[in-house]
């Protein structure tokens, strides 16, 4: 049996979180600069989004720079932005095509104009589009968007806008830029490594974790369904114990 079909449809995770690690090692192992290794990622992009978006998943979010990464050297970070911008430009009408959203988080305004500007008119031209919600996390780091959140309501509080007691998991969900987005069932991430580096901190607390060894430019459909298929296998106890769970 193909490990498409074992794949149960009513239990899809809603959200799927993506750490796409390892293009660097990739083009090493290739004989390569790092920059082949990002180039040959993109068609691990359009694949893996391809898959979760003909299985019915709603929302992938794939973590492509961190706030971390701008310590890179240079040449790494301008080649970077500049495959965003071609990708972008390239994959809009696919992803109208495909009714696929584009949106981003992440400190948008720190990048340069022309990734900015591709960005914001990706997500301009998508925005009707209702199958799946493809989520770039760009200049993003949980830290940072945890920061943000609390000053905002700190702000709040001081302007008596707001009382520090109602402060719950609901309104701080809500005053991240993930507020309209469901917090992710299941987390990849590629490559071997076995840590978040600072990704969705808050929203992957009760995440399934399936770390693959694959480097991600080799990422495809069948590795993508073998993750999902691990979820669909695990107990999601959220603290209670087996026999407390309804089947
Ligand atoms: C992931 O691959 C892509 C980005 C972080 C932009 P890496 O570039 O981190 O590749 P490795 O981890 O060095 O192999
Ligand atoms: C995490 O990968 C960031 C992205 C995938 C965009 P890194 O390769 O930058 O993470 P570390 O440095 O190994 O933790
Ligand atoms: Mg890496």
């Amino acid at each position: 049996m193909d490990l498409k079909s074992k794949i149960n449809l009513e239990k899809l995770p809603r959200h799927i979180a993506v750490i796409m690690d390892g293009n660097g090692r990739w083009a090493k192992q290739h004989g390569k600069p790092r920059v082949f290794g990002h180039r040959n990622g993109v068609r691990a992009v359009r694949e893996t989004t391809e898959a979760a978006a003909e299985l019915g998943v709603e929302y992938l979010t794939l973590y492509a720079f961190s706030t971390e990464n701008w310590n890179r050297p240079k040449l790494e970070v301008g080649a970077l932005m500049k495959l965003l911008v071609e990708t972008l430009h390239k994959e809009i009408n696919t992803l109208n095509k495909n009714d696929i959203r584009l949106q981003a988080i992440g400190d948008i305004s720190q990048l340069p104009d022309s990734t900015r500007k591709a960005l914001l008119d990706g997500i301009h031209n998508t925005r009707n589009n209702t199958r799946m919600t493809l989520v770039l996390a760009l200049n993003y780091s949980a830290k940072w968007e945890i920061l943000e959140a609390v000053k905002n309501l700190a702000t709040q509080v001081s302007q008596q806008k707001l009382d520090p007691a109602d402060i719950n998991e609901t309104l701080f969900s809500a005053s991240l830029s993930t507020h309209d987005i469901p917090d992710p069932e299941l987390l990849i991430r590629t490559s071997g490594e076995h840590r978040l580096s600072n990704f969705l901190l808050w929203q992957v607390a009760y995440a399934e974790l399936h770390f693959s060894p694959v480097f991600w430019p080799d990422y495809n459909k069948e590795h993508l369904y073998q993750a999902i298929i691990d979820y669909q296998n695990r107990e999601r106890r959220f603290g209670k114990i087996s026999e407390q769970l309804v089947p």
